[in-house]
């Protein structure tokens, strides 16, 4: 079973209901997001997060933002739109498909500008209802295509989350390990820990046991140890936005696992839908990196444990250069050995070339 990390709830008149995830794995709670402004605080705080999660976040937010609006003139509309879609593209600036996604529900408004507000409001519920759900089949079918890269009875390393948690359906990374479990190839994953906000401690290794997956957590400084001693296969991580050429930011520590795993000989895979790559930027260097509070830093599960004072350097992210990855498993195909013809040929035959203006 999926989880359901985000559900709109009850129809067009209904409610956007997300998992909050900075409760878990102590407390399973749902939270409602009745204005744009809980929705934009949710993505900010990681309630709701993962890239493509908060793609989908960010297209029932705008439905949210404008659905209770008064007015039957188009312009007017559109100016309140663009106000939510403006705001909430302030929430976090590396994963691309919060700009995707808002940027889809914009063009649907526009293509229907012709219409009566109460339509155009219908499409825009019914295009985030299709960025959910068309999630939900990319996420199976990074499944299928990864699970075809996984010899049998691997041990698998992945990090962050790129679960269920952070999609709409069973995730990226993990989806890969779902697929190929349920294909039988007895899987074992180490999960990394992924400080500072410990998403695979707190995320991933809890939605792994709640699938039945055989999962060790280990710390993030133990990764070169366990794989120098041979102890695992192949590492798959998820990516929050791919660059022309291949490389790919994930959250902070992806680098270092790539550089420890080439050392060691290491295949090293990135699962991502098409929505994640940025065909308007030609390498990693041009991705924006979130920089986030220096309390992430300076506290461990509410206690302090930095000095009063001290200076904290907090990237969220870092990049994964393209050389160091061995292929990038989309819905689409699997791009072996990726660089800049590699990814337009497989993203541009699929369309994906919407501007992704931030
Ligand atoms: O800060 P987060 O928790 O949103 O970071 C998430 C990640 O880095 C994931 O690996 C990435 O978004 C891929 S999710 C399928």
């Amino acid at each position: 079973m999926a989880i359901p990390t985000i559900e709109w709830e009850g129809g067009k008149e209904g409610r956007m209901k997300i998992i909050d995830q900075t409760l878990l794995p102590q407390e399973f709670k749902f939270i409602y997001c009745d204005d744009v402004q809980t929705v934009w605080q949710a993505i900010k705080e990681l309630k709701v997060r993962g890239a493509p999660a908060i793609g989908i976040a960010a297209a029932m937010g705008t439905y949210v933002g404008v659905k209770g609006l008064n007015t039957n003139n188009f312009e007017e509309f559109w100016k309140k739109l663009k106000e939510v879609t403006d705001y909430l593209r302030t929430s976090r600036p590396t994963a691309v498909n919060l700009f995707w996604a808002l940027q889809r529900m914009e063009y649907a408004a526009q293509a229907y500008s012709h219409e009566p507000v109460e339509t155009i409001k219908e499409m825009l519920f019914e295009e985030a209802t299709e960025i959910l759900e068309e999630d939900k089949d990319s996420s199976r079918a990074i499944g299928r295509f990864g699970a075809e890269l996984i010899p049998k009875g691997s041990t698998v390393m992945t990090y962050c989350n790129a679960g269920g948690l952070a999609t709409g359906g069973y995730g990226t990374a993990l989806a890969v390990i779902y697929a190929a479990q349920e294909a039988g190839k007895d899987i074992k994953v180490y999960a990394c820990e992924t400080r500072p906000l410990l998403q695979g401690a707190r995320l991933t290794s809890w939605e792994l046991l709640h699938h039945g997956l055989d999962v060790t957590l280990i710390c993030d400084n133990m990764v070169a140890h366990v794989m120098a001693e041979g102890r695992v296969d192949l590492v798959v991580v998820g990516a929050d936005r791919i660059a022309v050429n291949g490389d790919a930011a994930n959250k902070i520590g992806s680098y270092g696992l790539s550089i420890v795993a080439k050392e060691h000989g290491v295949p090293f895979y990135v699962a991502a839908p098409l929505s994640t790559f940025d065909l308007k930027i030609p390498s990693g260097s041009h991705i924006p990196i979130e920089e986030r509070s220096p309390h992430e830093v300076t506290t461990f599960g509410g206690q302090r444990i930095a000095p009063e004072g001290v200076k904290v350097y907090n990237p969220a992210f870092d990049v994964i250069p393209a050389r160091l990855i061995t292929a990038i498993i989309t819905e689409k195909g699997v791009i072996k050995k990726p660089n800049p013809n590699r990814v337009r040929k497989l993203v541009k035959e699929e369309s994906y070339t919407v501007d992704r203006k931030q």
